[in-house]
Parts: C-alpha cells; sequence; structure tokens
C-alpha cells in the first residue's frame, strides 16, 4: 500500500527532507506548519524558488501549481517584486505608522477592484474575513451571518464549522463555545432556499460566500448564482460579503466581481494583494467603511465605531511587493497567460481520462484545475460524463488515500498540487510545463488505474 500511494519513491527521492522532517518534529507543532502541508511520510521541505518552478534540498525540481497556497500570480522571485522589496529594506521595515505606500497601495486596489470605494489593509485572508463580518454587522446593527455549506474563509472560530464534511459538524476541537451561535448555514447554489431563509430571518446582516465556489471551485458555482445573491441581498437589504482571497487579482485583475460584473458591498482579499508577502485588505462602499471612522465624539467614538488593530496592517514590505505585483497585473496580461498554461493542463489531463478509459474528469476555471477521481469502490458508471456533479460531500470528501495517493504521484514526479487534487497556474509557467504534467499524469493515471483509482 505504502508503495502503491508513491511514499516509497518520495523517501528514496527526498531523504533530505525526511531529515528536515525528523528533526522539526521535536520543535514545530503538529509537525507540519500549516494543516494543508500534511502529506505522509513527510513534506517536502523547499530551499528556494523561481518562476513557475521550485526546488527541494534534496535539489528535485517541482513545477509548482501551489505558488505560495495561490498567493503568487507572477511566479516566484518577480524581478520586479523583488526589486520593490529589496529598495525599502534600505528604508526600514515596519515603522507603525501609517506612510505613503499604503495609499499608494490602496490607490492601486481601487483602481482595479470594483467595489473598492474604500480600503481597510489587515495581514491574512482570515483578519480580512473577521473584519467584514465585523463592519457588517456594526452597519446593519443586526446580529447574524449567513454562510454556504463547505465554502471556506480562514481558519477563525465563527466561521470555521462548515468547510468540510460533514458540514455541521466543527472540524476542530477547542473552538470557542458559541462561536458560531451567530451563523446561519444553508448549502449554495440554491437562490429560492437563499431567499427564504433571508425572508424568514430578519436578523441576518450579510451572506458571505467564495466567489469561485468553495474551496477555491473544488465545488464550483455557476455565475448566475452570485448574480442571484447579488439580487436577493438587495431585496432584503442584507450585505452581500464577496471572499475574493483567491479569486482577487487571478479570476480577472478586479477578481470574480470584474469577471461577472457582480459589485458586493465588501470584499475580502490577500494573497496576491500583498504580492507574495503577508497581507489582506477588505475593500468595500465607503458608508460601511465609514463604520472604521474616529468623529472626535467620546461618546461616538467610545460606542459607535468597529474597532480594528493589526501591528503589522499595510506594513512597507507587503505594501511595496503588493503595489509591484497589482501594477503587472493591470491590463490582463498576466491573467490570459496564466489562464492559458490552465486551459491546456485541463484539457491535457482530461484526454488523458478519456484514453485510458479511467472514471473522473478534470475541471476549473480561470487559472486553476481540479481532477475528480471515482475510488474503485464507488458506484460503477458507463460513461465519464455521468460522474459530473456540483455535490459538495462528494467533491470535497475524495479519500484521503486518493488524495495522498495522487499528490505523492506527482511529487515523485517533479510537480506540485495546492490542496486535494488540484492546482493553480501563475503568468510564469509555459506550454512545457503544461505539457510535462500532462506527460507525468498519464504516467501516474497508469500506476493507480484499477487499484486507486476506478476504470469504467
Ligand atoms: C477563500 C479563502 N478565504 C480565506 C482564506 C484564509 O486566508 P489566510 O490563509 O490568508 O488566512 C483562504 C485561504 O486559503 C481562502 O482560500
Amino acid at each position: 500500500m505504502e508503495e502503491r500511494e508513491g511514499a516509497g519513491r518520495v523517501r528514496a527521492m527526498q531523504p533530505g527532507s525526511a531529515r528536515w522532517f525528523e528533526r522539526g518534529t521535536k520543535t514545530i507543532g503538529g509537525a507540519y506548519g500549516h494543516d494543508g502541508r500534511y502529506n505522509p511520510p513527510f513534506p517536502t521541505y523547499i530551499e528556494r524558488a523561481r518562476g513557475g518552478h521550485k526546488w527541494d534540498v534534496d535539489g528535485n525540481r517541482y513545477i509548482d501549481y501551489r505558488l505560495g497556497n495561490g498567493a503568487l500570480m507572477l511566479g516566484h522571485a518577480d524581478p520586479d517584486v523583488n526589486a520593490a522589496v529589496a529598495a525599502i529594506l534600505e528604508k526600514g521595515t515596519h515603522f507603525g505608522n501609517d506612510h505613503p505606500l499604503q495609499v499608494e497601495w490602496g490607490e492601486r486596489v481601487q483602481r482595479l477592484v470594483p467595489c473598492a470605494e474604500r480600503v481597510r489593509f489587515v495581514n491574512s485572508g482570515t483578519e480580512a474575513n473577521m473584519l467584514a463580518c465585523r463592519l457588517a454587522r456594526g452597519f446593519t446593527r443586526r446580529p447574524k451571518i449567513l454562510r454556504f455549506a463547505g465554502h471556506f474563509h480562514g481558519w477563525h472560530d465563527e466561521l470555521l464549522t462548515g468547510m468540510t464534511p460533514p458540514f455541521d459538524v466543527p472540524p476542530s476541537l477547542g473552538l470557542a463555545p458559541g462561536a458560531a451561535a451567530g451563523v446561519t448555514m444553508i448549502p449554495d447554489d440554491d437562490l429560492d432556499l437563499l431567499e427564504g431563509t433571508l425572508a424568514a430571518d430578519r436578523e441576518i446582516a450579510a451572506v458571505i460566500l467564495e466567489a469561485s465556489g468553495a474551496s477555491w471551485g473544488t465545488v464550483p458555482l455557476p455565475a448566475s448564482f452570485l448574480k442571484g445573491v447579488r439580487e436577493v441581498t438587495r431585496r432584503h437589504d442584507v450585505l452581500m460579503i464577496l471572499d475574493e482571497v483567491i479569486t482577487g487579482f487571478r479570476w480577472a485583475p478586479g477578481g470574480a466581481q470584474e469577471r461577472f460584473g457582480v459589485t458586493p458591498d465588501l470584499s475580502t482579499h490577500a494573497k496576491i494583494i500583498a504580492g507574495g508577502l503577508p497581507g489582506g485588505a477588505v475593500c468595500g462602499s465607503a458608508d460601511i467603511l465609514r463604520g472604521l471612522d474616529f468623529t472626535g465624539d467620546s461618546r461616538h467614538d467610545r460606542y459607535r465605531r468597529v474597532m480594528h488593530y493589526g501591528t503589522f496592517n499595510a506594513n512597507p514590505l507587503s505594501a511595496a511587493a503588493g503595489i509591484a505585483c497589482l501594477k503587472k497585473l493591470d491590463g490582463g496580461e498576466a491573467t490570459r497567460r496564466a489562464e492559458e498554461v490552465a486551459a491546456a493542463l485541463r484539457e491535457g489531463m482530461d484526454a488523458v481520462l478519456e484514453r485510458r478509459g479511467i472514471a473522473g474528469y478534470v475541471y476549473g476555471e480561470a487559472s486553476t484545475f481540479h481532477i475528480y477521481l471515482a475510488a474503485p469502490l464507488a458506484p460503477r458508471v458507463q460513461r465519464r460524463a455521468d460522474l459530473v456533479t456540483t455535490d459538495a460531500a462528494t467533491l470535497k470528501g475524495i479519500p484521503t488515500t486518493m488524495v495522498m495517493a495522487v499528490q505523492n504521484g506527482f511529487r515523485a514526479r517533479g510537480v506540485e498540487l495546492m490542496s486535494y487534487t488540484g492546482g493553480m497556474t501563475c503568468a510564469a509557467h509555459g506550454r512545457e510545463d503544461a505539457a510535462q504534467t500532462v506527460s507525468a499524469f498519464d504516467d501516474l493515471m497508469g500506476e493507480l488505474a484499477g487499484t486507486v483509482v476506478a476504470t469504467l
């Protein structure tokens, strides 16, 4: 079983990663730095990266479809981003003051993101969603948030339950008592249900959703649903928060709101916005962000405003990297290059499944790809088209053994995925990367067909 999951090959090619992991287990809580890096027998320890590739401590090269968890639209070590960061290092890394680059960064965001009448910087996507919910409650004076099953909004207590099946069971110990008491959860892609829920409950301040569909489009959503959410929320005078932590600056330079022509009241951002450094933002209408304003009236400022701190908000390094990155994304050429490679990957890998008669399909939007594969014990189907689904429990419930087999199988062939069985592309990837990846996938499917993966 171990060999079948690719673990044997990984051990042979990554002795250095194995040693760092062993050493790290005595220091690093949980042995991995992020739950998403869990990948037995050990994670890949990376030494350097450039463009669309990275190299591990043993010198192995990987075509990188993880890209700093989706943060690197231009690829690793982009020369303009690097130069902008280097120029700031000379002046100091963090002042704890407002500074000109904060404003320039905000103006760059405003130029691209349709809803961004105002921008408030934070340090991550998790923080952006925490602040957006607080702003929405502060603005409407209503206590509840409506979320959709399967959507991921960061690791904070309030919006965590619902990210993974079974969706009504908290995915973690240690959540604060009653943390999700103000959250209503319903399945997505059902506008009648949304309409009925908002009509019945006047305590809902905002509806939050991932613009891509759950977990960066692992569970796709039709664009008509986003448009429908906009109309229904308007009709019921409820705010719409679009989580663009993944889709922002990726689905289009202005994110999913530009791509689909849907302008939310608030959108949340991280990853690409800071050019590969830590950072995030809440964008939205001036009226709502006015909740953060001080007026000088002590009663107002103590009792009637939204509070927000954060030591590293809009720190100069992230601001410089963000400005350099957003400047290069303006115009859409980088988006087009990344999308072209992703389309070639989707088409090429799907053709492999067709030719080999494997029960699976490849899908995805913009610069992403997702591979759905049925397990040998799954109900048999005659045609691959019969597998196509938007059921969140199915698409987010691929067995861990299969996920690890696919991830480690790719890893042994010089390819790194993002999470589950999918990946993202960047402007620095090329057609050669796509061709090598399709060839690796073909070889991998030859190994897994009939054992880990079902055939037709
Ligand atoms: C859609 C979405 N929202 C929020 C987050 C949380 O962002 P962060 O990891 O920066 O806290 C993520 C992270 O991947 C995400 O994909």
